[in-house]
């Protein structure tokens, strides 16, 4: 019988560890997953796979606890498990966020990619082990080039960008060094029911949800021009691990060739629950209010406008398609759709 093949995925709380954990389940692998000891358990969005019995040997997916800050940790981890591939998409991945934490957001995203990358070089001749870095759109910061591709420059514009360039460049640094199996899936924006609640899509589907059942709020938002490439997570899984079978190591983008501001990714929201926006006022005096009833529905808030800001991202995913026959399916108002109508299902029960 075929040995199965053990995947190890940091960040596996996050959105893109429980799609990717349950995709490679599916694809027979065995998969450890490195979780953070927190004081509130945060294990949602894999509950439905997590069982506790780690005797029994048909269970396939394993929680380890660590963090990929603590050197002495992925080590023995990695040592342990020898696992065949490694995705890493462990971060602090809130744009936002990192202008507040720059040290913090760097030791996770930067350093601790050193750490699991000296560990697979200390091991390989031992072991072959693959390494994925979650890599991301926001390296590209502000460009007048209309499509990006791979070959397009850095320049980012957050703490999170620089995090992540330094960690692309380990990346191909290891590989072209040491001869490793190292890859950077350059992914646009990706969202789903399992987006963290402070991103844009999640925190405008959760509000028209709970509208729908009945809540008063105003949405307040940040920047309403931002553009973005949004895809599903779903799908984007599945680029990763076609990224890590390919026969060459290679730094791919994934994303949907489509962009779409942050108010018309509100606006398309709305609709879903029958509610069509109407926009007055300018700046910080802009909101939208529903066109029926004159009710105010939006509002612009100062206290969500970042230090800097990425204006507009659009990929082309020509290579990851042409080399790894990756292409998404699901559209922007799909994905909307799929969205507001699971939030409206999650809290249809709920007192909020
Ligand atoms: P997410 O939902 O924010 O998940 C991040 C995960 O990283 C969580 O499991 C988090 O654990 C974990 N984590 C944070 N700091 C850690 C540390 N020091 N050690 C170990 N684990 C740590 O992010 P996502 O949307 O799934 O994204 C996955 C990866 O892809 C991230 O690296 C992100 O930067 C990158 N990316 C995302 C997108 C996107 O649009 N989603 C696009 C391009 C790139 P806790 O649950 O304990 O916080
Ligand atoms: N989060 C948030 N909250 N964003 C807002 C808000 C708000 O209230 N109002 C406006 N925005 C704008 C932001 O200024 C940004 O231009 C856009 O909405 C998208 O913000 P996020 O959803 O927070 O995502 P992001 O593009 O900054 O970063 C995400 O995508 C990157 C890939 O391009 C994250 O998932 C990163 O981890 C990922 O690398």
């Amino acid at each position: 019988m075929k040995k199965k093949k053990i995947a190890l995925i940091t960040g596996i709380t996050g959105q893109d560890g429980a799609y990717l954990a349950k995709f490679l389940l599916k694809k027979n692998y065995k998969v450890f997953g490195i979780k953070r000891r927190t004081s509130t358990i945060n294990t949602s969005r894999i509950d439905d796979i997590y069982q506790e019995d780690t005797s029994n040997k048909k269970n396939n997916f394993i929680l380890k606890y660590g963090d990929v800050t603590d050197p002495a940790n992925i080590n023995s981890l990695i040592n342990e498990i020898l696992p065949d591939e490694v995705y890493n998409l462990a971060a602090q991945s809130h744009v936002q966020v990192s202008f507040a934490t720059p040290l913090y957001t760097s030791m996770t995203n930067s350093l601790g990619v050193i750490n699991i990358l000296e560990s697979i070089k200390e091991l390989r001749s031992k072991k072959k082990i693959k390494f994925y870095q979650a890599s991301t759109s926001e390296m590209f910061g502000n460009h007048t080039q209309k499509i990006l591709n791979e070959k397009s420059n850095f320049k980012p514009v957050s703490p999170y960008g620089s995090s992540k360039v330094f960690a692309y460049w380990l990346t191909k640094n290891y590989r072209d060094s040491y001869d490793i199996f190292a890859v950077n899936g350059i992914l646009f924006n990706h969202e789903s029911p399992l987006r963290g609640e402070t991103f844009i899509s999640r925190k405008v589907s959760i509000h028209v949800a709970k509208k729908f059942l009945g809540e008063k709020k105003i949405l307040r938002i940040g920047n309403l021009y931002s553009k973005r490439d949004w895809g599903h997570a779903e799908e984007y899984v599945e680029g990763m691990w076609k990224m890590m079978q390919h026969k060459e190591p290679q730094d791919l983008i994934l994303a949907t060739n489509k962009s779409y501001t942050v108010k018309e990714f509100i606006e398309r929201a709305f609709k879903e629950i029958n509610i069509k926006l109407k926009w007055v006022g300018k700046g910080l005096k802009e909101k939208a209010v529903n066109s029926k009833t004159g009710e105010i529905c939006v509002m612009v808030d100062e206290k969500y406008y970042r230090p800097n800001e990425l204006h507009y991202l659009k990929g082309n995913p020509q290579k990851a398609f042409k080399n790894l026959k990756w292409k998404p399916k699901i559209n922007f108002n799909t994905l909307i759709k799929e969205m507001v109508h699971s939030d409206i299902a999650k809290f249809e029960n709920d007192k909020f």
